[in-house]
């Protein structure tokens, strides 16, 4: 049985997800269309976009790509503006596109740092702000920023991305604050590694790489994943949309941690 026949809660409900291309977005995609929902798939990287759209559109789930940078503001409100056109009014917010820029701390370039941040916190901000100022009039609405785990453990190598994990992490928390009176939800859910290319491209190796991450090492201060294996996409898929559904209506505010154990629940 496919999950289409095991739920409909979402049903009629329009969702607009970022990063939509990618692992984790391109779950998030599925678990809300298999529930009814509609989804506008939104990607800068418009030929992966089409290849992650076109097989759930053929399945029959309502699926429709759109291409933005969320980096850049006037094509972030004119993509909301068209989703809300063509689909109707955005009941749900994912922000999910992300980049990482490996790196040590004294030693990043300008270039790796600006780029990060204004795909992970500044591109949450773009998005957040042009999809929740249309939510507030109407008094409703549900929203989850994918964040990390780094954003609350330090970790070698991953300053910017962190950081910029941090700030969006307290932003979303800021705006959840300031829209609950409209009845806005604002939560996040915070990944470990997760089997996507982002965490592949940390590897020199698929097969090292994977273990390592699993056994964790001592020399990065990496405890490892006590559930003793990585996070599929559709893990992390299953804790946005129930942040997003009606079952987590009184939850706001909140990071929930998706990582096997790997920061020991700190
Ligand atoms: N994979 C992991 O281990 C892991 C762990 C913790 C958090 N995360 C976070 O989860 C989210 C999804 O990651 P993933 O693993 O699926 O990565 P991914 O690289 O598979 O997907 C990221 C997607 O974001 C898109 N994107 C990048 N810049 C963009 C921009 N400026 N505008 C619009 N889209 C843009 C990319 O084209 C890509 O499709 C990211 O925010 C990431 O930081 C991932």
């Amino acid at each position: 049985m496919t999950r289409t026949t095991e739920s409909r809660a979402m049903q009629g409900k329009v969702a607009l997800v970022t990063g939509a291309a990618g692992g984790i977005g391109a779950a998030v995609v599925r678990a809300i269309a298999e529930r009814g929902g509609v989804t506008a798939a939104v990607d800068a990287n418009s030929v992966a976009l089409k290849e992650t759209t076109e097989p759930l559109a053929a399945e029959g789930l309502r699926v429709e790509a759109f291409v933005a940078d969320v980096t850049r503001p006037d094509d972030v409100e004119a993509t909301v503006t068209a989703v809300e056109a063509r689909l109707g009014p955005v009941d749900y917010l994912v922000n999910a596109a992300g980049i990482l820029r490996l790196g040590d701390a004294r030693n990043l370039s300008d270039t790796d740092w600006a780029d990060t941040m204004a795909v992970n916190a500044t591109g949450v901000f773009h998005m957040s702000r042009a999809v929740v100022n249309r939510m507030v009039p109407r008094r409703a609405g549900a929203l989850v920023t994918v964040a990390s785990n780094a954003a609350g453990t330090p970790r070698t190598q991953m300053a910017a991305y962190a950081a910029s994990k941090a700030a969006a992490t307290m932003f979303t928390k800021c705006l959840g604050l300031e829209v609950a009176e409209f009845g806005i939800r604002c939560n996040l859910v915070a990944p470990g590694s997760t089997d996507t290319p982002m965490l592949s491209s940390m590897w020199h190796d698929h097969d090292s790489g994977r273990e390592t991450t699993v056994r964790g090492s001592l020399e990065t201060y990496k405890v490892g994943i006590p559930l003793r294996k990585l996070a599929t996409p559709r893990e992390i898929a299953d804790a946005v949309v129930f942040l997003l559904s009606e079952q987590a209506s009184h939850i706001t505010l909140h990071a929930l941690t998706v990582d096997g154990g790997a920061t020991l629940g700190v």
